[in-house]
């Protein structure tokens, strides 16, 4: 997808950080933006956000917020039907809802587990079940938001990551099942960026957590919305948007060994520390 302009985007987790940013950047290519998210005060809020960037000479470009909670399937398919109904099926799907709560595998009870799946894996199932049947009448653009942790399984992510592998695996073979319909499925996976869900994800983080990712660049959500479009522009599978992402996902198919033993030496240096074995 080369041009954005007057096309329908529906961008779930839209109304904060990564989703917010993008359908900024969407808005500002002249695109019709529809943002879902559970709080409506938040969605409303974004809202006025994103059309404050639309084209200016544009009076026709077209803007709502629905509320949706992604995990929830009978919600997803009546909200989504109606999306359908009231704005038209949509050109771009880009599926963004999501939450962390790093912790030690011991410390993740069951709830964790289970809402951590629906909400980042059967949140993306759901919605794109929903409106493939329609968008393959005409083709179009599914981007699958995951992670850096979508690809390498990241001390104190065990249920995220599982979460953002489900993701990757679910999107290459969706892009290989959509090709024939003109539908174009990419992953987009973000390294640690300054939005509120990040800041939240902080809170329970794990000293190991934090010190391997400590010396990377922490991103702005405008920086990955950014890439993100430039991505889609080129149709990428793997929309990584910074250099030290791409360097790993290299790194971890090529010298995997090299890669853990990084990581487990800066674990092991942080259980030192505490005086841990
Ligand atoms: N920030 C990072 O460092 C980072 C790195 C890698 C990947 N990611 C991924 O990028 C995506 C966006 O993260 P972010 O940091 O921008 O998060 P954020 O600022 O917390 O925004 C999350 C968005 O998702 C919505 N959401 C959460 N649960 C939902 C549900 N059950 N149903 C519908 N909407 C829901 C939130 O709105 P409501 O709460 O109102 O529903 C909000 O709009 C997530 O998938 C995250 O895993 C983020």
């Amino acid at each position: 997808m080369k041009d954005f302009n007057d096309k329908v985007a529906y961008i779930t987790g839209g109304s904060s950080g990564i989703g917010l940013a993008t359908a900024k950047a969407l808005s500002t290519e002249g695109a019709h933006v529809i943002i879902f998210a559970r709080k409506k005060d938040r969605l409303e809020h974004a809202l006025e956000e994103i059309k404050s960037k639309r084209i200016s000479s544009s009076s026709s470009q077209r803007f709502s917020c629905m509320t949706m909670d992604v995990s929830n399937w009978d919600e997803v398919q009546e909200v989504m039907s109606r999306a359908v109904a009231q704005f038209g099926v949509p050109d771009v799907l880009i599926n963004c809802a999501g939450r962390a709560y790093p912790r030690v595998f011991e410390e993740i009870n069951y709830e964790q587990f289970d809402e951590t799946m629906k909400i980042n894996f059967h949140g993306i199932w759901h919605t794109t079940s929903v409106l493939v049947p329609y968008m393959k009448e005409r083709g179009g653009y599914i981007v699958n938001v995951s992670s850096i942790a979508g690809f390498i399984g990241l001390f104190g992510y065990t249920d995220y990551s599982a979460s953002k592998f489900a993701i990757i695996g679910f999107s290459e073979a969706l892009r290989s099942e959509l090709k024939r319909y003109g539908i174009t499925v990419s992953v987009l996976c973000p390294p640690d960026t300054d939005t509120p869900g990040f800041h939240e994800e902080n809170k329970t983080k794990p000293e190991e957590t934090k010190a391997i990712s400590g010396s990377a660049k922490l991103m702005q959500p405008d920086e990955v919305a950014r890439a993100l479009l430039s991505g889609m522009r080129k149709e990428e599978r793997h929309i990584i948007p910074s250099f030290d992402g791409k360097l790993i996902f290299l790194l971890k198919r090529l010298l995997p060994g090299l890669v853990e033993f990084v990581m487990d030496s800066t674990v092991k240096k942080v259980q030192a520390k505490r005086g841990e074995k």
